[in-house]
């Protein structure tokens, strides 16, 4: 059983997150209902502080929002002096509205339309991730209307193919993000922010993917982005300030997952600038980490209500509850693999072998491929643990099934970040032609 962060049992064979007993939750917000631990993020908050504290230059955290993104959530990662990553304006309202200051946030995409370009601008966005000749085009001319002065990194194409779902995968040289180191445009790119009047070339940045748990690509990127800078200065007299290795920290969903030490992973790729900064006398660059999954991942366990139990063909058990897809994508689209257990008896011995599947109309909805539980009853809790990255950010109403609420625990409370979607939310935006009524 996969207990990550606060989560026990206790003596009832219940589980508790934050002190908060399964059943409180259920009873009190329904189900499904993502669960928060804030212990546990605040804990992988101080891990990426430490390690990057390694480094013998200036350091930055920004947390990837787009893992998962509320105004409560914004408040708390302020309050902990982290940076915001996001990609839209969606993201930028937001996270203000959550009381997150612009001036420590960095404005990433690869397509940033020109009203969100603006938007930033007039929000005081602390810094713009160019990824191609347009947007910088775009953001020179806004620049100039706006009579400021913007800070920029430009995001390159390192070439580093890292091992993870081709989906996740983003580094390669064919990657959709960012220009290429190989082709010559990256650096014909920085030469030409470099030469406008009203653009500040700050650095590079590069996000290679997700679900990375060995140093090595990190490492390796480290190689190509620092011989890219020594290019720039030995070509052009160029010194950049700014190295942004993106994020993609690996996250453990299930036990065997194995559990990345943040500390030492942080640690080995901070040493490795550090090392390659002096061997080339390039000054120590600020480092930047932009970790998403791995501060809120494990700490979101996701709490379904046990429906219809069934076993077919004589050989296969299925086990469905009352969400799906609709709030956790990630096993349909990327094999995701996730541990399921019922929170209500967590003592009890397993009995059968079953999937976990949703309530969608659709085959490939299916939460949990396989685990062990005591024989499952209507009306038992199943808890999904480590499921707190990318569900409810990628969440949809599919079938016409409402978004799950979300809480934050802590020390035997709970608070509300996301209310329940309603009925009412579902036909919000519908309009009805007249000639149809
Ligand atoms: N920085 C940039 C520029 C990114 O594109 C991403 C993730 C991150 C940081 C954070 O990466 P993380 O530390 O969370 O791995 N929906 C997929 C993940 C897509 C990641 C997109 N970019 C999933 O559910 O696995």
């Amino acid at each position: 059983m996969f207990l990550p962060g606060t989560m026990t049992v206790n003596d009832d064979g219940m589980l508790e997150i934050g002190g908060v007993t399964a059943e409180k939750l259920k009873e009190k917000y329904g189900t499904p209902l993502l669960v928060f631990d804030e212990e546990l993020i605040l804990k992988k908050i101080n891990l990426y502080k430490k390690a990057a504290g390694s480094y013998p230059g200036e350091n930055q955290i920004i947390y990837a929002s787009k893992a998962f993104l509320c105004q409560g959530l914004a408040g708390l990662i302020n309050k902990t002096g982290l940076a915001l990553d996001i990609v839209s304006r969606g993201e930028l309202f937001r996270a203000r509205k959550g009381g997150f200051p612009p001036d420590r946030m960095f404005f990433h995409g690869n397509n940033k339309l020109p009203v969100e370009l603006e938007e930033a601008i007039e929000a005081g966005v602390a810094i713009f991730v160019i990824d191609n000749a347009r947007e910088a085009g775009l953001l020179t001319d806004l620049a100039r209307r706006y009579q400021m002065k913007l800070a920029c990194q430009l995001r390159v194409t390192p070439g580093i193919a890292a091992r993870t779902h081709d989906y996740i995968r983003t580094g390669q040289k064919t990657s959709k993000f960012g220009v290429g180191i190989e082709t010559g445009q990256a650096e014909e790119l920085a030469l030409w922010i470099e030469n406008q009047e009203n653009l500040i070339l700050q650095g590079v940045h590069s996000h290679i993917g997700s679900q990375i748990y060995e140093s090595r690509p990190f490492r390796e990127l480290i190689w190509v982005l620092l011989q890219f800078l020594l290019d720039l200065r030995r070509n052009h007299g160029l010194i950049l300030e700014d190295v942004n290795l993106g994020g993609g920290f690996g996250s453990p969903q299930t036990e065997e997952d194995s559990q990345v030490d943040i500390v030492s992973l942080v640690s080995e790729v901070a040493g490795e600038l550090a090392t390659t900064c002096r061997r080339e006398s390039y000054p120590y660059p600020r480092l930047l980490l932009e970790p998403g999954r791995s501060i809120v991942g494990e700490a979101g366990t996701t709490l379904y209500t046990v429906g219809s139990i069934k076993r077919v063909n004589n050989s296969k058990n299925y086990v469905a509850v009352d969400g799906g897809m609709t709030d956790n994508i990630r096993p349909a689209l990327y094999d995701a693999i996730y541990e399921g257990f019922l929170a209500n008896r967590c003592r009890e011995k397993p009995e059968i072998s079953t999937a976990v599947v949703g309530k969608c109309c659709e085959s490939g909805d299916v939460l949990v491929e396989e685990t062990e539980l005591p024989r499952p009853r209507p009306g038992d809790i199943l808890a999904v643990p480590a499921s707190g990255a990318y569900s409810y950010s990628m969440a949809s109403n599919y079938n016409g099934i409402p978004r799950p609420a979300v809480v934050i625990v802590k020390a035997g409370e709970a608070d509300m970040l996301i209310a329940r979607e309603g009925k009412d939310d579902l036909i919000r935006l519908d309009r009805m032609p007249d000639r149809y009524k």
